[in-house]
């Protein structure tokens, strides 16, 4: 898959996996990753589907409705790269924490969904249930942060609310922050992402 790598000045702190929205790319995040802990190293990733020239992470039907075969097969391909770029940049594949917005937040969460070991943690900006009616994982204290709009026409208030309390019943610890600017990610909502990771990971 296309992507940064970025070796970051403290070794110990997870890697940083960028992942970012609909129409992004691999550039997108690299600011707020600099917000979040700028001493961390950064693997930032293209997403490897494009809807109309635009980049994404897994295909949909239409808006919100998602190609779950498709979803489950990016989300093992996402899973593949990630053993293999710990592999190349010898980083520690048990200590990525993810950061996405909207279908790369879709996309950290169908992660978590699928594979218990994929991701230490994950901050997701305004996300989706990526797939409903499944088994989860055990996820035993994963640490997921989530940002969502109450006002979000594109990841309705409810899809977190959902998340959630999917997320915590597999055993994950979950920590919601609630905006009012829509689908917009917010200096206020990275300003407590950065805050949640500072308790979490220091
Ligand atoms: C998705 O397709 O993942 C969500 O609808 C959000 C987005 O538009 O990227």
């Amino acid at each position: 898959m296309q992507h940064i790598f970025k070796v970051g000045t403290d070794l110990n702190k997870p890697v940083l996996l960028l992942l970012h929205g609909t129409g992004g790319d691999e550039n997108d995040l690299l600011p707020l990753a600099n917000i979040v802990d700028p001493t961390a190293s950064i693997l930032s990733v293209r997403g490897n589907i494009l809807e109309n020239g635009m980049p994404r992470f897994f295909r949909r039907l239409a808006e919100g409705v998602f190609d779950i075969e498709d979803l489950i097969f990016r989300t093992n391909e996402l899973n593949q790269f990630l053993d293999d770029a710990a592999n190349k940049y010898e980083f520690d594949r048990n200590n990525i924490v993810a950061i996405g917005y909207s279908n790369g937040a879709n996309i950290a969460a169908s992660l978590l969904f699928h594979y218990a070991d994929a991701l230490k943690g994950a901050i997701l900006h305004h996300p989706m249930v990526p797939r409903r009616g499944m088994q989860l994982p055990n996820l035993d204290g994963k640490n997921v942060f989530i940002a969502a709009g109450v006002n979000d026409p594109i990841c309705p208030q409810q899809e977190s609310v959902d998340l959630k309390e999917l997320l915590e019943g597999a055993g994950a610890l979950v920590e919601v922050q609630w905006e009012n600017h829509g689908h917009q990610l917010t200096m206020s909502e990275v300003q407590a992402a950065k805050a949640w990771y500072e308790n979490k990971f220091n």
